[in-house]
């Protein structure tokens, strides 16, 4: 162990420290305090010099993988490069201080950047009106969901309570479904992993409130039939919601508006280029079409007869009736719609379009460079992303009677193998649909020499599996935690220290 991995309370000395104070009036205030809030005994605090703090918390975040570190091909995610011009222009100090609830005469500037991005978003995904109150693409999902329900309750549609997601979908388009109370009925994927159209005629009838599909598809597929679906689902008086969470190969190229998508989410921190991980902050602004408009949350930014805009439809104040209700707290994460805007306007019409397109080329590169080692299940060409389903040669072998005798290496040992090269694992074991599903989206900002770097380190860690799979069981070697226990990370995660932790 290195001297700094040990943890900042095992550095701690009595009586060192890091600051000092001058003695006055309010270092002394603790004396006013009643007795019954105070402490009996004082915290147990680590003691240690500033240079000590300073490399704790250093090391700490050099412990972390981030898009500023290393490559991040996370299927799904769209984990770009998030450039720092978007962070100068949020931590303007015009924009920092602004207040939500400050009067609207007094946030012009603010209010303009709503109906700025509102007006791009709509140029760029065909829709008429956007919200920006979700914090989160399935935060934006269930609101797009409540804004579908709403126009069927305001036309007496009360049937529709049935909604349709495709097998290949995303976890959270049911799961949005089920917590709006909707029922989810599957559409099944053809064997070539797009929604089958045959499957879907007879799911049609009068009590479909709607489908749920993202375009691309998880399998990095573009849904070809979509003209077909939309007319069949329009047809039997139901809607169509578009989970843009893969809008990223379609920026500046295709419309899902002209698709024939009436409600869409799109995720601000994905396409356009916001930081996320680790939980946010998040932001999944949901677009609709012209008849919708009326149902979209409040409160909402309208620009007056006077020519300024103004915020409606707060707590309170009458007007709105159509609306699905409030869904957040204000008015969402402006901080990220300011990212996101910056982004847009900084690539504008014109270069916005090769987002896309490089994050198409980037995916189809690694996908043909490594079928030879990794199977490729759907052959042809991919969008932004592709999935393989484990390697050629896993390493297992079986004696003439057919025992295993060596053990293969599987999806997971080559995730955690890939950390020792330096790279960020891809998605795996998603999307359901084949068992070792190792799902890669390498983005447009990575260089052909970051790509190959990536496809030299996949080469290396399959040959490493086809010769001696022991290698990636027991990966990765380098990282400063191995193999946690996932459940248990996840479900019993241990926060704060604990004097045991040292015992132990
Ligand atoms: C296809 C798809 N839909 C929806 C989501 C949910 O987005 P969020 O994580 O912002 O809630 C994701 C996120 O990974 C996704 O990949």
């Amino acid at each position: 162990m290195r001297y700094y991995d040990k943890l900042i309370f095992e550095l701690s000395r009595e009586g060192r420290t890091g600051y000092s104070l001058r003695r006055n009036e309010w270092t002394e205030s603790s004396a006013s305090l009643p007795a019954a809030l105070l402490r009996e005994e004082a915290p147990a605090l680590p003691q240690v010099s500033e240079v000590d703090v300073v490399r704790h918390y250093t090391n700490l975040s050099q412990m972390n993988f981030g898009v500023d570190t290393g490559f991040y091909p996370l299927g799904s995610c769209t984990m770009k490069y998030n450039p720092k011009i978007n962070e100068e222009i949020a931590a303007m100090p015009g924009f920092q201080g602004l207040h939500p609830l400050q009067p609207a005469a007094t946030v012009q500037g603010a209010l303009a950047v709503y109906e700025g991005l509102d007006k791009a978003l709509a140029a760029i995904t065909g829709m008429a009106r956007f919200t920006f109150a979700p914090c989160a693409g399935a935060h934006g999902e269930l609101t797009g969901l409540m804004i579908m329900r709403r126009y069927h309750q305001l036309r007496g549609d009360v049937k529709r309570t049935k909604v349709i997601v495709p097998d290949s979908a995303h976890g959270t388009n049911p799961a949005s479904a089920a917590v709006c109370g909707l029922e989810v009925v599957v559409v099944k994927s053809n064997a070539d992993g797009l929604v089958d159209v045959n499957d879907l005629r007879p799911l049609l009838g009068d009590d479909i409130a709607g489908i749920m599909m993202t375009n691309p598809n998880t399998l990095g597929l573009f849904e070809k039939d979509i003209l077909e679906i939309a007319q069949l689902v329009h047809g039997c008086g139901g809607l169509l919601y578009y989970d843009g969470a893969n809008m990223n190969p379609l920026l500046g190229v295709v419309r899902p508006g002209d698709m024939g998508f009436d409600i869409l989410h799109l995720n601000l921190h994905k396409t356009f280029s916001t930081p996320h991980g680790g939980g946010g902050p998040g932001s999944g602004p949901v677009g609709v079409c012209e008849r919708l408009v009326s149902c979209l949350p409040v409160p909402r930014v309208e620009r007056g007869s006077d020519g300024l805009l103004q915020v409606c439809g707060r707590p309170g104040t009458s007007g709105c009736a159509d609306s699905a209700g409030q869904v957040s707290g204000f008015m969402g994460n402006f901080g990220v719609m300011l990212r996101a805007y910056a982004y847009i306007l900084m690539l504008g019409r014109q270069h916005i379009r090769f987002a896309g397109k490089y994050a198409t080329l980037a995916a189809n590169y690694i996908k043909e460079s490594l079928k030879d080692c990794y199977k490729l299940p759907i052959a042809g060409l991919c969008k932004h992303e592709f999935v393989y389903d484990g390697l050629v040669d896993d390493g297992s072998r079986k004696d003439a009677d057919g025992h295993v005798v060596r053990e293969g290496a599987t999806t997971l040992d080559v995730a955690k193998r890939l950390l020792d090269f330096g790279f960020h694992a891809p998605t795996i074991y998603f999307p359901l649909l084949f068992h070792q599903a190792i799902m890669i989206e390498p983005t447009e900002t990575e260089s052909k020499e970051t790509l190959d770097a990536f496809i030299e380190a996949m080469r290396a860690i399959a040959a490493e599996a086809a010769e001696d799979p022991a290698i990636l069981k027991g990966a990765p070697h380098a990282a400063p935690i191995s193999r946690p226990d996932e459940t248990t990370a996840a479900r019993r995660p241990i926060l704060k220290y604990q004097d045991e932790c040292l015992s132990q």
